[in-house]
């Protein structure tokens, strides 16, 4: 088996890696402590064709293989896991589907823009009271003559409060599945623009870690969109939504690579010159062990994680391959944070380091884009289908 990078993926990853160290990282403490959405830095990640990565040059993308966009989401991410995730949903969630189920008219008008990073997308599927069971959403659209009316709310929308456009999920037949048996879903995905009437976003959430990505619950009131909008088939939405999120969890992986990266990499300096017991910590063999346990860790996510893009290089159905690298990955960088501070001690629960913020960072990995507990089940899912 060839681990080796081609020309183009290492120069990616030189690319991401210059531009992270030099844009990006100087800058994520202070986004992180204000919260401030990084909006002078999403158009220089337009300008590297990050936004679009993996979408052909006639639709605006960069036309680069899905391990190139993990090379970089991974070196992003290390630097600011908000940048990460402003990247990733728009990449994974909004130009993967849009060009994948998208028609020719939403390629040329909308993905086009989105995936130059001259627009963000952001995709509505969660709400208030469905976010693992994603099947139960209540928010529903009406056929009309020309369209549909779309109400409902949605909540934990990535991108939400900036994005130019969502891809909405929404129920639009209720199926009689039998006597004393809950009627059967059927879903249809939408794309809305912003400032379509009906459509509004709330200001965004406060939460416990990537405060610079932003995040909101968006409504829909009333909402009429046109036949135009649907994405991929009427009744095919979940389908949609299910194979969108086997390539946002590659993203999601990456973005928990670049945090324990982040995490490992200070850990190591700081192992060579902070002193204890007359030598520098790094000569400790409890140092040692940690280091070593949080090396081998991520090396193996890592693996896992180019496994998944690689397959979804090849078009070969990647759902159970991206669900264990993201929950590998994705725990991993919990464990890894965890681990980068107690090698830290006192310092590491300070703001002084980038090591609590890795800590804080990493936990939303394990939740979002389908919490461990899903990846497990669409694990078993796919053992005992095989
Ligand atoms: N690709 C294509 N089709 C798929 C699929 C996939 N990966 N997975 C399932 N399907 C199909 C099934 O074949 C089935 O089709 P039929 O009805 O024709 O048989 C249909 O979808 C329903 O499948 P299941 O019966 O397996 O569905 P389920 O209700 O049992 O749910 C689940 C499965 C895995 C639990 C799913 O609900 C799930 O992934 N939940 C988590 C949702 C999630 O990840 N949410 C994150 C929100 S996005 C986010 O976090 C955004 C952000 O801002 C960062």
């Amino acid at each position: 088996m060839d681990f080796s990078l081609t020309e183009e993926q290492t120069l990616i990853l030189q690319t991401a890696r210059e531009f992270s160290a030099r844009e990006i990282a100087p800058k994520a403490a202070e986004l992180d402590k204000s919260g401030r959405w990084p909006s002078e830095i999403i158009p220089k990640l337009a300008e590297l064709g990050f936004l679009g990565m993996a979408i052909p040059e006639q639709y605006g993308g960069a036309g680069l293989d899905v391990l190139s966009y993990a090379l970089a989401m991974e070196e992003v991410s290390a630097a600011c896991a908000s940048c990460g995730v402003i990247m990733s949903v728009n990449n994974s969630l909004f130009c993967d589907p849009l060009y994948k189920f998208g028609t020719e008219e939403q390629k040329r008008t909308i993905l086009a823009p989105v995936a130059r990073g001259e627009k963000l997308g952001c995709f509505g599927l969660t709400e208030p009271m469905s976010g693992s069971d994603a099947q139960t959403m209540v928010t529903s659209a009406e056929k009309t003559k020309d369209g549909w009316v779309i109400n409902g709310a949605k909540n934990w929308i990535t991108n939400g409060p900036h994005a130019d456009f969502i891809l909405v999920f929404a129920v639009t037949e209720k199926v009689d599945a039998g006597p004393g048996r809950p009627p059967k879903l059927k879903h249809t995905a939408f794309v809305v623009p912003k400032g379509t009437q009906g459509y509004s976003q709330n200001p965004h959430d406060h939460k416990l870690g990537i405060h610079a990505a932003h995040s909101c619950t968006v409504f829909f009131e009333n909402c009429h969109v046109l036949d135009s909008a649907v994405v991929g088939g009427v009744g095919d939405g979940f389908k949609v939504a299910m194979a969108t999120l086997d390539g946002g969890r590659i993203g999601i992986a990456s973005q928990a690579l670049g945090i324990a990266k982040s995490a490992l990499g200070s850990s190591v300096s700081y192992a060579k010159e902070r002193k204890s017991f007359g030598v520098v910590i790094a000569e400790h063999q409890a140092i040692q062990f940690k280091l070593a346990d949080m090396a081998v860790e991520l090396e193996a996510a890592r693996l896992l994680t180019w496994r998944a893009a690689s397959m979804k290089d090849r078009g070969v159905r990647h759902s159970m391959e991206s669900a264990e690298a993201k929950l590998y990955a994705s725990e991993m960088a919990t464990r890894v944070a965890h681990r980068a501070i107690q090698i830290f001690g006192g310092y590491g629960y300070s703001t002084e380091f980038p090591v609590e913020r890795n800590y804080r960072d990493a936990r939303i990995t394990e939740i979002y884009e389908g919490t461990s507990e899903i990846q497990r089940i669409v694990i078993a899912a796919g053992l005992l289908r095989s």
